[in-house]
């Protein structure tokens, strides 16, 4: 018999809330140092980075990662590694954040002066993600994230690139904000999200993650389609019935919780009550370069902590794909292979 992290990964599954930048591990951090670099860091100095005590710290250090990424080979190496990561761990279909407001935000100079600069990028990321679906049958979207704490002129600059590039690149799917909500809530986005909806894009939100469920109703009120950690909904037991009614996909994502100390533990974390409740539970892994935990191995703890069976894991897995933003026809033929797994 097959081990359960062996089923897991024969398993078909999407993800749907990666940062690009959060899979950078240390060993690929030294690797794009070596990209051009006068003196390349060793692995003790790209582990120092890492670093962080909560939820403010965590913020910091995923921006100091974000500094070591010059330009186009370094943004290129580190989806490559990503993809090969996703590969290895049987996830068919990734959609990706990036950063995108902290790339603006980390050179306004060099912006000004080069307005290739991101162009160039995101071209390589899009080199990137061509070979992966080609070589490793992975396919990858983007989503342009914008930083909630900075300002709405920031991200309505990352927003309108995103509908800008869209006719060009079809990959570029959606629009997100991340960044510190106790700082800034949804409403001030709400027209920006009004207008990427109209350009086509589609809409997630980090929300309920280091605040309380009013924050979740505020993400739904601004159109929100998708919504990020969603930790603090049980809070609310009518804001629980509309996630249910509606049938808001929700992009869980335990370890990082934990890790940036926002759920005691894994125990605690929610996973398994709103799955039992019927909503629309998805898997995720956020930062697992930060968090220790990659998308399979969400699947194999909410087996060992919350007792998920195989039939409750392959729910995950047919939710992840029917939560993504794929054409109909897409999720379901991947719908219909997972149904073809064995080991329920
Ligand atoms: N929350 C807020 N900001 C972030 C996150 C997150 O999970 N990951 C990267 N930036
Ligand atoms: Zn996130």
């Amino acid at each position: 018999m097959e081990t359960i992290s062996e089923w897991i990964r024969q398993l078909p599954k999407a993800e749907l809330h990666l940062h690009l930048e959060g899979t950078i591990t240390p060993p690929t951090l030294v690797e794009l140092s070596m990209l051009g670099n006068a003196r390349p860091m060793t692995l003790t100095e790209a582990q120092t980075l890492y670093a962080y005590e909560d939820f403010t710290g965590f913020l910091q250090a995923f921006k100091t990662v974000v500094t070591e990424l010059r330009g186009p080979a370094e943004y290129e190496l580190a989806a490559w590694r990503m993809l090969q990561g996703l590969a290895a761990q049987g996830v068919c279909h990734a959609e990706v954040y990036i950063s995108v407001g902290v790339i603006f935000r980390l050179r306004p100079e060099e912006d000004k002066s080069n307005p290739d600069l991101f162009p160039d990028i995101f071209a390589a990321l899009e080199r990137a993600r061509l070979r992966g679906e080609r070589e490793l049958g992975v396919t990858l979207s983007w989503i342009f994230d914008a930083v909630r704490h900075f300002t709405v002129e920031e991200a309505a600059r990352v927003f309108r690139l995103a509908a800008a590039m869209r006719s060009a690149y079809p990959s570029i799917v959606g629009i997100g904000l991340g960044g510190d909500e106790r700082k800034t809530g949804s409403e001030p986005f709400r027209a920006l999200y009004e207008e990427a909806a109209a350009a086509g894009l589609r809409l997630t939100n980090h929300a309920g993650e280091t605040t309380g469920p009013e924050a979740i109703r505020e993400a739904l009120e601004i159109g929100s389609e998708r919504l990020g950690h969603v930790l603090s909904a049980g809070d609310d037991p009518m804001l629980l019935q509309e996630l249910l009614l509606r049938q808001v996909p929700l992009e869980l994502n335990p370890s990082s919780n934990v890790k940036t100390g926002v759920c005691p533990s894994l125990e605690a974390h929610p996973l398994r009550r709103y799955f039992d409740a019927g909503l629309m539970v998805t898997l995720n892994s956020d930062d697992p370069a930060f968090f220790g935990a990659t998308v399979a191995d969400e699947y194999r703890l909410a087996h060992e902590v919350h007792g998920f069976s195989r039939a409750e894991l392959r729910q995950l897995a047919e939710n992840s794909f029917r939560s993504s933003f794929l054409p109909e026809a897409e999720k379901q033929a991947w719908i219909d292979r997972i149904g073809s797994v064995a080991g329920a």
